[in-house]
C-alpha cells in the first residue's frame, strides 16, 4: 500500500524537489501546498502533474483560522506523513497535535543549537566548527522535538552566509529524502523518552548519518 506524502512549502521549494526526485518506493506525493502564492516550488510541482494548492495565511484573520483552513487542505488529500520543507509559519499547538508521529520538518542547523532564523549566520558569529542540518519530527515547541536524523559539515575559513548555507542545502537534500525513506519502510520508532529509533543496518543503532567531509 502506498503512502501519502503531503508537502508544505514557502518559497523555492528545493527540498521538496529532492523528495520529489528520491521517487521513494512506496510512497505517493499526494500534493504540495504553499502559504504564498508565489512560492517558487509549485511550478515545480505542477510540472511533475502534483497537485497543488495555495492556502494564503493572509486571507486568514487568525493563526488558528489559517491553521484550521491548512489542516482542510491536508486532510483532503489523506496524507500518512505531512512534511514541512520550507515552510516559513509558526503553528498552532492544535495543527501540530492533530499530526503527532506524521509530521517532519527539516531545520538548518544542528539542533538543539540554533533553533530559529538566520541559523547560518549565527553559526558564523558564535565561531563553532562544525554546522549541519537536523529532520526531526514536530512537536508544540518551535525547531524543537525528536531527532530523526542530522548531517554535519565543517565551517571553514573564509565563509561566509552564503557558501556556509549551500554547503548546509547538500546535506539537506540528502537526508531529508532518507528521512522520508525510512517513514514510509515503517522503520521509526520511539522509546520510552520519544528519542527515535531507526531500524536500518547502515544508519547505525542511533540512526546517525555522517556525510563525506566536503573540501
Ligand atoms: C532550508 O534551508 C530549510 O532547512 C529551511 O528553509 C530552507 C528551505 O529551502 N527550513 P527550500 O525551500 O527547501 O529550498
Amino acid at each position: 500500500m502506498q503512502k501519502n506524502i503531503v508537502i508544505l512549502i514557502s518559497g523555492r521549494g528545493s527540498n521538496m524537489e529532492a523528495i520529489v526526485a528520491a521517487a521513494i518506493p512506496g510512497a505517493r506525493i499526494a500534493g504540495v501546498i504553499s502559504n504564498r502564492p508565489d512560492a517558487a516550488g509549485l511550478g515545480f510541482a505542477a510540472e511533475r502533474g502534483i497537485p497543488t494548492r495555495v492556502v494564503d495565511h493572509k486571507a486568514y484573520p487568525s493563526r488558528e483560522a489559517f491553521d484550521a483552513a491548512l489542516a482542510e487542505a491536508i486532510d483532503a488529500l489523506a496524507p500518512d506523513l505531512v512534511v514541512l520543507a520550507g515552510f516559513m509559519r509558526v503553528l498552532t499547538d492544535a495543527f501540530v497535535s492533530r499530526y503527532t508521529g506524521r509530521l517532519l520538518n527539516i531545520h538548518p542547523s544542528l539542533l538543539p543549537s540554533f533553533p530559529g532564523l538566520h541559523t547560518h549566520r549565527r553559526a558564523l558569529e558564535t565561531g563553532v566548527r562544525v554546522h549541519g542540518t537536523t529532520v526531526h519530527f514536530v512537536t508544540p515547541t518551535l525547531d524543537c522535538g525528536p531527532i530523526v536524523v542530522q548531517a554535519v559539515v565543517p565551517v571553514l575559513p573564509g565563509d561566509d552566509e552564503a557558501t556556509l548555507a549551500a554547503r548546509v542545502l547538500v546535506q539537506e537534500h540528502r537526508i531529508y529524502p532518507q528521512a522520508v525513506r525510512w517513514f514510509v519502510e515503517g522503520r521509526l520508532s520511539f522509546d520510552a523518552e520519544e528519542r527515535v529509533r531507526v531500524r536500518d543496518e547502515l544508519a547505525g543503532p542511533t540512526g546517525w548519518t555522517v556525510p563525506p567531509v566536503e573540501a
